[in-house]
């Protein structure tokens, strides 16, 4: 068979066959599905051998390029052994080694893994975690959870109580649990002359404030530290995260790392939350996790927090589950990526790499369509004038006819590369985004 033949039959099976996520199926009428056959390093190839830099990491998973020949070495072993086994009631040595890198990870601050399989199960446990947490410590009216405005969590309905983006959200209002909202320090949003710090400072005066008065029905403050990805990666500064702390301490509130983005060097450094010399009480991780190959979420906690559930009645410990938890493939994966991030020093890499595509990327700074250009770490942003209804959708399909996968939110453009982007490539990507900025 042909090979657009191939492409053309995948598109049609699919639109029968399967529900796109986040998707208006309609839209597919007019705009095709992207077939992919196969994908190597930073490059997604359709049938015909057409190509697309993958410059969003497959939505923010992939780290190290598509078929990394170490995590499928890793896996192929794995798959010889051990694929899978329940971990209530048993345990095996993928799970075991995993938990205690992540741990030490923290530093060790955080003693325990609990496992899920995609972001927004790390987010219903962290929930459902601290609010078990206070009760068994006898303050049961510990209930309610307080998010950043713009804030992206996840899409099941705990997680969408603390999701703060409309467009996700509005439709399900009925089903979902009021949650308080507070001020986020996103920096676009300060004042003229006013610093990002100083901005970060009076939105932490806003949370000061809110804890000072619901505190006792408060059981946690979420937050995805420095970035908050789906909300248009909006960037902050570190002291709120700092000020969020020592409120939290002050008021006896969780605070709850939701890292499953910003996690994995993707900030700069290993965890988003470092930056900032904190802990938090919880860390979710998902996404580059296993380094984009399989689905595999994890929250961390403080021993403290374990030991409240550690007890003869059976209905204080935590009794949530999820079939795949703690899949063997996928912390095999998992501790492939940790063994890369060990042996290569990919953290220091990545700094020569943002310093070369900030460099590239003068030109799309500096573009008269262009406001808040925006980086950290191995995240770059900016905002596109255009008043037309549409923008992403023209800029996705026009980036698709530069090789480029790219696709934005509202008129935010991003880029988030997998890390093994080279030179060529990032020339690439930045150039290619200023012709596509000179079309749409
Ligand atoms: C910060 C954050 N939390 C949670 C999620 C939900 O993860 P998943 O899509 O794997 O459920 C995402 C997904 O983009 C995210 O960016």
């Amino acid at each position: 068979m042909q090979t657009s033949t191939r492409n053309e039959l995948l598109l049609e099976r699919s639109r029968c066959a399967v529900w796109h996520p986040c998707t208006q199926m309609k839209q597919h009428e007019t705009l095709p599905l992207v077939p992919i056959a196969r994908a190597k390093g930073c490059w997604l190839y359709d049938f015909d051998g057409h190509r697309y830099l993958d410059a969003i990491s497959s939505w923010w998973v992939n780290l190290f390029g598509h078929g990394d020949r170490r995590i499928n070495t890793a896996l192929a072993a794995q798959l010889e052994t051990l694929e899978h086994v329940m971990l209530a009631g048993f345990t095996h040595e993928p799970v075991v080694l995993l938990s205690e890198r992540l741990s030490r990870l923290t530093g060790g601050a955080l003693g325990h893994c609990f496992y899920g399989s995609d972001g927004a199960s790390a987010v219903e446990i962290a929930l459902k975690m601290s609010f078990h947490y206070w009760r068994n410590a006898g303050m049961p009216g510990k209930t309610g959870f307080a998010s950043l405005a713009g804030s992206y969590h996840g899409e099941t309905l705990g997680a969408l109580s603390v999701t703060n983006v409309a467009l996700f959200k509005d439709v399900y209002a009925p089903l979902v649990r009021a949650s308080a909202r507070l001020p986020s320090p996103d920096w676009r949003q300060a004042e003229a002359g006013e610093s990002p710090r100083d901005f970060a400072i009076r939105c932490a005066d806003a949370l000061a404030r809110h804890l000072e008065a619901h505190h006792a029905e408060t059981a946690a403050l979420i937050v995805e530290p420095l970035v908050q990805g789906a909300s248009g990666m909006a960037m902050y500064d570190a002291e709120y995260l700092r000020r969020a702390r020592a409120l939290c301490d002050r008021y006896g509130v969780h605070l709850i790392a939701d890292e499953i983005m910003t996690g994995f060097g993707r900030t700069g450094t290993f965890f988003a939350h470092a930056q900032a010399g904190i802990t938090p009480d919880f860390l979710c991780l998902s996404k580059g996790l296993t380094g984009g190959y399989l689905p595999l979420s994890a929250v961390l906690t403080r021993d403290e927090i374990y030991d409240a559930f550690y007890d003869d009645e059976i209905s204080r410990g935590f009794l949530h589950s999820h079939s795949y938890t703690g899949n063997a493939l996928a912390c095999r994966a998992a501790l492939a990526t940790l063994d890369i991030f060990e042996h290569e020093r990919v953290i220091e890499a990545n700094q020569t790499k943002a310093a070369a595509l900030q460099a590239a990327a003068r030109e799309i700074a500096q573009h008269p369509r262009t406001r808040h250009f925006r980086n950290t770490g191995m995240i770059w942003a900016f905002e596109v004038d255009d008043d037309n209804p549409g923008f992403a959708r023209r800029f996705f399909e026009r980036a698709l006819r530069h090789e480029l996968l790219l696709r934005p939110i509202g008129n935010t453009v991003y880029f988030m590369p997998p890390y093994v982007i080279s030179a060529e490539e990032i020339e690439l990507l930045t150039g290619r985004t200023v012709e596509i900025l000179g079309q749409v």
